[in-house]
């Protein structure tokens, strides 16, 4: 080897060896805020659960992935028991609000929104495969596993799906799923046990530049308009929760996996 090539070699190793330090350091940066000279006196747990906890109160907005130092946490709290008691205890929220609050009218206008993905139906299979939001979304490969109708019902979503429909409300389901999944969705909803409900409304063409908080409000105001009146509203991203004309009631379900805004 030529002198030249071998102080080549050798530099090109340092710059390696510096990259791998840096971002080594730079994983932990947000632990070490204050020049790294402050201890802060919790662990990466803490800060996940806070990042968590955030992003449900709606103060974390649009990211795009979950912080790589968080998806193992993330991962963890979506597939845990945790969560499923979460969901419970959200759902048990509804059935006390409807049970203290609910006047049914008799003639056929009260109505019930439901969100679908991580609503009703379970994106975490998907997720699972892709790194539990660490990784951008790809679109494509997102609706390819919805068109395979394979997401399996949300915890408990079924029994207060059901309960909702027997106490004579009208569900509508409001999604963001454009239209060409429509078919694919029925078939995944049926599957799994969700039937008889009142209206599903997707993304149509016309729909595609809209926020799905425009889109999803937009579709509210017409049910309102027909004569709905909507006594509650569930979902688990604040797009399906904001917006005007809104339900009497909003419920949140727990999701740390993606933000649509
Ligand atoms: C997105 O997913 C599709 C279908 O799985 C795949 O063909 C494509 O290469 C992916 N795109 C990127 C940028 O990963």
């Amino acid at each position: 080897m030529e002198r030249n090539q071998w102080v080549s070699s050798l530099t090109a190793l340092l710059l390696c060896l510096i990259f791998v330090v840096a971002s080594e350091a730079s994983d932990w940066s947000i632990l070490n805020q204050g020049g790294g000279k402050r201890k802060l006196g919790y662990s990466l747990k803490n800060y996940c659960e806070s990042w968590r906890m955030n992003v449900e109160m709606n103060n974390i907005r649009d990211f795009e992935i979950v912080p790589g130092e968080c998806v193992d946490y993330v991962g963890k709290y979506m597939t845990s028991t945790q969560y499923k008691v979460d969901v419970e205890r959200a759902f048990e929220a509804c059935r006390l609000y409807l049970s203290d609050a609910f006047e049914p009218r008799g003639d056929g206008g009260d109505a019930w929104v439901f969100d679908i993905d991580d609503t009703l139906l379970s994106t975490a299979p998907f997720y699972k495969k892709h790194q539990f939001g660490g990784e951008k979304l790809n679109r494509t490969a997102l609706e390819g596993w919805m068109k395979e109708a394979k997401a399996p019902a949300v915890v408990h979503a079924l029994d207060l799906y059901n309960e909702i429909k027997n106490r004579g409300l009208k569900i509508f389901l409001i999604s963001c799923r454009g239209e060409s999944l429509r078919e694919a969705t029925i078939e995944n909803l049926v599957k799994v046990g969700f039937t008889g409900w009142k209206g599903l409304e997707m993304r149509g063409l016309e729909d595609a530049e809209k926020g799905a908080q425009e889109f999803k409000a937009e579709q509210r105001k017409m049910l309102i308009k027909k004569g709905y009146r909507i006594w509650g509203v569930v979902g688990d991203q604040w797009s399906t929760l904001l917006g005007l004309p809104s339900g009497k009631r909003i419920f949140k379900l727990p999701n740390s996996l993606y933000y649509m805004a």
